[in-house]
């Protein structure tokens, strides 16, 4: 009876992968979320008794580790599955290149703060707060969910310059990922960072700088891969992360892997 656990579990990746979980009964399915009256994750809570919603702010140490005590009650002190997902961008500066980093501390603390909030100090704090639990756990695996967006191949192949904060987060994460490996492989604990692709996870209708945004993205990915038709479903991204977490062993602890060929 596995047991998974999902932070920024409200909408787009975190809120499939509930729903996927879910449709195994024999699943638990903790779904962390900073809104528990969020509609989306409500109505698929209300349709399966398996799923637990439970409020949790990855960027607010207080309010991660009252979670992790719910998550404990409710799961008998113990959980096989954490994947943390929950990511915020700045996106007064998410277009800006590096060289547009200003000469003001205060200003470049904003310009960096937002992504590394939810990756890097809030990874560590949401996987802090869950490790007595993952200790415990049967599968004792931790997923972090990274991009592409991080990996110079990307940045140089497809001449990414924006969305500096957010890369270099996700960088951290990735290493951050390796080092959780490092110091959890004695206890058995297995961690990996996941590129999900490129997905569309936006709800409703789009504006149109939005799809501005997407096409200009699309031309610039095709450079890396040339047939790319576009982004993918949340669907088909998070099936291929839930196979990725299956096969997630000692001897790939610690990597990042992407769960398709072209990440986003
Ligand atoms: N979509 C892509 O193409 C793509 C590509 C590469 C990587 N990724 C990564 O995949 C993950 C999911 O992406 P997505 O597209 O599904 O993102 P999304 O639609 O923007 O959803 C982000 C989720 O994170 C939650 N969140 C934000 N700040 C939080 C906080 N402080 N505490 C707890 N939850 C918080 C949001 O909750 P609220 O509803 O409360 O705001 C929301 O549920 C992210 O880590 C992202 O970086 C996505």
């Amino acid at each position: 009876m596995p047991s998974y656990a999902i932070t920024g579990a409200s909408k787009g990746i975190g809120r499939e992968f509930v729903r996927q979980l879910a449709q195994s009964p024999s699943n638990t399915v903790l779904a962390l979320v900073r809104d528990p009256e969020s509609p989306g994750i409500k109505a698929l809570a209300q349709s399966h008794s398996n799923i637990h919603i439970i409020k949790a702010d990855t960027t607010d140490p207080q309010s991660i580790l009252a979670a992790a005590e719910q998550a404990s009650s409710i799961l008998g002190g113990k959980l096989d599955v954490f994947i943390h997902n929950s990511n915020s961008v700045d996106l007064s500066t998410f277009s800006l290149p590096p060289s547009k980093v200003p000469f003001d501390v205060e200003a470049t603390r904003k310009f960096y703060e937002e992504p590394l909030k939810t990756a890097v100090y809030g990874g560590a704090w949401a996987t802090n707060a869950f490790l007595p639990l993952i200790e415990k756990g049967d599968l004792k695996k931790i997923a972090h969910i990274t991009s592409s967006m991080a990996q110079p191949e990307v940045i140089l192949g497809a001449g990414v310059d924006y969305a500096v904060a957010y890369s270099i987060a996700k960088a951290g994460l990735n290493v951050q990922v390796a080092k959780y490996a490092a110091e959890l492989a004695p206890k058995g604990i297995k961690t990996v960072a996941i590129c999900p692709g490129w997905v569309d996870t936006h709800e409703g209708p789009k504006p149109p700088q939005l799809v501005e945004a997407t096409e200009v993205m699309l031309n610039q990915f095709r450079k890396i891969e040339p047939d790319l038709k576009g982004q993918i479903t949340a669907e088909e991204s998070v099936s291929q992360q839930l196979r990725v977490i299956d096969a997630l062993d000692a001897a790939r602890s610690g990597t990042t892997i992407r769960a398709r060929f072209f990440e986003g």
